[in-house]
């Protein structure tokens, strides 16, 4: 029998044996699906992506968009047509939209600042994914409107995320993230599951950290080899582990949210919807245009390439409801605690 206890309280030996048996994954799966229904019930939230630019100045070694890749084609979307993007995707009755790129600083604090106050108009939440910036940047676009900020910690084991990030550490990448809490943003954080030698430990203390950040959002998705990047020739996340991190980072922190990600559908035709069975209660369709979409390119195998450019909009409600799920028709923020539970 599971002790859902040393779960809730991250006991970190506890949750190393859990992780690495695999042994109580059908409890697992069980209790996050009820905790998910409990806390943040049968709404899935939709979260229309944009991937602006794919132009990046770092070097993580996971990653399809590192700045060393010369087999990519860049490109950078206008002020112009992100709006634009944005005015459509608020047309098709979705609420929030995430602009996410690479780390490119051609997108200064005054373009950004641009967007925030012209997506603003269009009666959505904006969530920023654009990577490490200053922390007065981050104060200038709360105060403009900019509503969550996702900025995955990648890995909570300080060794790990030091070799696959050169320059940068997770104290580093730890500081970014309070800062945001502290702002106010709901800020998401989140990793990889499978990543070349990552141990059942360092998961234990993902999780672990995700609960002392208190993330209101939370991405795992599992690592994918990128034949353009150092780590080509590693293994590579699977179904599974991801499954039962997705379900464990649910009983942990049971009002977050929690997407099925992209890569969890892109390692499995059916991963999203076993996500969001075992916990997740957000899908992020992509509404990033052609012909820019397929070189957004992070890792390989990428689902919802050469789509019609909104189709993922009806593919993503379709799969709620094929799961017994309710499309989200609110903005879908952080959902608080109640005191009487
Ligand atoms: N496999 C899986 N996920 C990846 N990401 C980047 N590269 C890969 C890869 N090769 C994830 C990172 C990042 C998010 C946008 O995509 O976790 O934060
Ligand atoms: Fe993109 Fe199904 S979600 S095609």
């Amino acid at each position: 029998m599971l002790d859902i206890k040393k779960v809730q309280n991250v006991d970190l030996d506890y949750l190393t044996h859990v992780i690495e048996s695999g042994k109580y994954d059908e409890e697992i799966f069980k209790i996050a699906d009820e905790t998910r229904k409990k806390y943040v019930g049968e709404e899935v939230h939709l979260r229309a992506i944009i991937e602006f630019s794919n132009v990046c100045t770092q070097h993580c070694l996971y990653c399809g968009l590192r700045a060393d890749n010369k087999n990519l084609q860049r490109y950078r979307m206008s002020p112009e047509e992100i709006i634009e993007r944005a005015r459509l995707i608020a047309k098709l009755g979705i609420k929030t939209i995430v602009l996410q790129s690479g780390e490119d600083p051609y997108y200064t604090t005054e373009i950004i600042s641009h967007l925030i106050t012209e997506i603003k108009k269009l009666d959505v939440a904006i969530t920023l994914s654009i990577g490490e910036r200053e922390f007065e940047e981050y104060r200038i676009w709360k105060e403009l409107g900019a509503d969550r900020y996702l900025m995955r910690h990648e890995t909570a084991s300080p060794e790990l995320y030091a070799k696959l990030h050169p320059g940068d550490s997770f104290e580093n990448r730890k500081a970014h993230l309070y800062e945001l809490k502290r702002l106010g943003y709901e800020t998401g954080a989140g990793f990889m599951v499978g990543l070349p030698g990552q141990t059942a430990y360092d998961l234990a203390l993902d999780l672990a950290f995700l609960k002392e950040l208190d993330a209101d959002m939370i991405g795992i998705g599992p690592f994918i080899p990128n034949p353009d990047t150092p780590l080509k020739d590693a293994k590579g996340g699977d179904l599974q582990t991801t499954l039962r991190m997705i379900a464990l980072a649910r009983i942990v922190v049971p009002t977050a949210n929690i997407p099925a990600t992209t890569a969890l559908g892109s390692i499995n035709p059916l991963g999203r919807q076993y996500g969001l069975k075992y916990g997740a209660n957000v899908i992020m369709p992509n509404l990033t245009p052609n012909p820019y979409r397929p070189n957004y390119s992070l890792y390989p195998g990428k689902i919802c390439l050469f789509e019609r450019d909104t189709a993922c909009v009806e593919c993503t409600k379709q799969m709620i409801r094929s799961v017994g799920l309710v499309v989200g028709e609110g903005y879908g923020h952080r959902k608080k605690i109640e005191m009487n539970e």
